[in-house]
């Protein structure tokens, strides 16, 4: 029997604090809101999904070194890590899988230092400004490139 396609959703710090944390930037749906929808919307596609957040930079590293081999694609927020963290670009380097970096808010239209990201160009594709969709738009854009391996 073929092993079900796993995916998982990780979220770095502050997001757990969604559907309160500067609404005008981030709307008001909650991170368990978001995670539920994600879920729903694997499931009905056929995927496995897993959903993991966390405030702590080596916690994020150590998701992404077990998901080689147990999960064929990360949708991953590393919220203001995604400027920052050479820690998690290596990670993100050495993973074989289908990568997606997501965000709420439109990083370009805001502060400059929102303009840069560490994790873009090791990553899939870059997916940012649509709010809650953002996940559900890197669900389909994973779901488009696991088809066709
Ligand atoms: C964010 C954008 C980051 O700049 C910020 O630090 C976050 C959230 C977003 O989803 O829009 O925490 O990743």
């Amino acid at each position: 029997m073929s092993k079900k396609t796993s995916i998982l959703i990780l979220n770095g710090p502050n997001l757990n604090m969604l559907g309160t944390r500067e609404p005008e930037h981030y709307g008001t749906m909650t991170l368990a809101a978001i995670e539920d929808s994600c879920s729903a919307l694997a499931a009905a596609n056929g995927y496995a999904c897993t959903c993991f957040q966390s405030n702590h930079e080596g916690e994020l590293v150590s998701k992404i070194q077990e998901a080689i081999g147990t999960h064929q694609a990360i949708i991953f927020n590393a919220g203001a890590y995604t400027h920052t963290s050479v820690a998690l670009r290596d990670a993100l380097s050495n993973y074989d899988g289908v990568s997606v970096e997501v965000h709420l808010s439109n990083v370009y239209k805001r502060e400059e230092f929102r303009h840069k990201s560490l994790l873009a160009p090791v990553v899939s594709g870059v997916i940012a400004g649509f709010g809650a969709s953002s996940y559900s738009a890197a669900l389909c854009a994973v779901d488009e490139l696991l088809s066709k391996e």
